[in-house]
């Protein structure tokens, strides 16, 4: 008998605003006090990146609040109550405050008075390594059910005269529940069937945030799109080969694809590096934009209300941040 984490509900949510890529050239109220005007046009948006519009959490709304809306929904596919589950992994580089994490936030938004719950920080990499942790907690007995969750609101740290970054990014949220499950120990098993995590430091100045306790403000997130871009597909690719590898897996023996939802050009590298058909990708960058840790549980979540992903199909998830930090997961849904 072999332990697996599997997943056993999956949601997510999405603030109401939808804000076009037109709207940056005529002008965005409502962020900042000050109307948002940028030299750009959707078509420079849509052909660099394949972004067509975002969602912006309205103003006061935060990153837990978008984690528990994602949350509850999570619960209610799962058919369980917030005490059915033993711990909560929240990735996220927004978290409403330095501390406490903004995972405890959504213990107590869903009147969950056991367990535990923290947060991890990986940045766009944050679902991928949030996931791997969650696994180990099941397959070292410690929880039986992990809520996984990835939600930001990068909006909150846009620098907005900067259309080299701002146009790139949006909010949301998105949750899995993962519960221990017993398997034959073979690929046939439904569940997680590997992890793969990397980071390397050295890479810090192409993708950081210039704030936090050295400088006693938020920040603005502050990007070398080129350098990133020239990581990325390698990266990507490389992590989902590693972690179809340690399975003996191969890509014909894989459904789908879900990337990280940071550019349309990244992913389409990456699955023609992996040898798959953009047929066999989830894709939702055009509507959602960068949200960062949640890209990957919106996308898996849109993807199933889609008919996409089905009970069963062999999934491989990657994906790379600032850190840099990258990873991979396979899973049989
Ligand atoms: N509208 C119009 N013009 C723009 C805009 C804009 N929004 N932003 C930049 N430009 C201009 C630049 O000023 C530059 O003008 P210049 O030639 O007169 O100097 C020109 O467009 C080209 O700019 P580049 O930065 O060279 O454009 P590039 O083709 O590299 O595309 C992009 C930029 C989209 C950021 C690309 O590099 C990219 O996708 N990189 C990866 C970034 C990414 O995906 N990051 C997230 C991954 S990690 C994570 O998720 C946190």
């Amino acid at each position: 008998m072999t332990v697996r984490a599997t997943v056993v509900g999956v949601g997510h949510y999405l603030p109401e605003r939808i804000v076009e890529n037109a709207v940056f050239a005529q002008g965005l109220t409502g962020i900042t006090e000050d109307t948002i005007q940028l030299d750009t046009s959707d078509e420079w948006i849509r052909s660099r990146s394949g972004i067509e519009r975002r969602h912006f959490a309205a103003p006061g709304q935060t990153t837990s609040d978008l984690a528990t809306r994602a949350a509850r929904a999570a619960l209610d596919d799962a058919g369980l109550a917030a005490d059915d589950v033993d711990a909560i992994v929240l990735a996220t580089s927004t978290a409403d405050l330095t501390f406490p994490s903004a995972a405890t936030m959504v213990q107590a938004q869903l009147g969950m008075t056991r367990g535990f719950a923290f947060d991890v920080q990986a940045v766009c990499a944050g679902f991928i390594y949030a996931l791997a942790n969650a696994n180990a907690l099941i397959l070292s007995g410690q929880a039986k059910r992990v809520m996984v969750i990835g939600a930001e609101t990068f909006s909150r740290i846009m620098d907005w005269t900067d259309r080299g970054t701002c146009v790139l990014f949006g909010d949301g949220a998105g949750a899995l529940i993962l519960e221990a499950s017993e398997g034959d120990g073979t690929n046939a098993d439904r569940g997680i069937l590997s992890t793969d995590l990397n980071s390397d430091g050295r890479f810090r100045d192409i993708l950081y945030v210039d704030g936090g306790s050295s400088t006693g403000t938020t920040g603005y997130l502050r990007m070398e799109g080129k350098e990133v871009f020239r990581h990325a597909v390698e990266k990507l690719a490389a992590t989902a080969t590693t972690a179809m590898e340690k399975v003996g897996m191969t890509p014909d023996q894989i459904d789908w694809v879900v990337p990280h939802q940071a550019n349309i050009r990244i992913i389409t590298g990456t699955a023609r590096k992996l040898g798959l058909p953009m047929e066999q990708v989830v894709t939702t960058v055009q509507d959602h934009g960068n949200t960062s840790a949640a890209s990957i549980p919106l996308a898996l979540s849109v993807g199933k209300e889609r008919g996409q992903i089905k009970r069963g199909d062999v999934v491989v998830t990657e994906a790379i941040g600032g850190g840099l930090a990258w990873g991979a997961v396979v899973l049989r849904w």
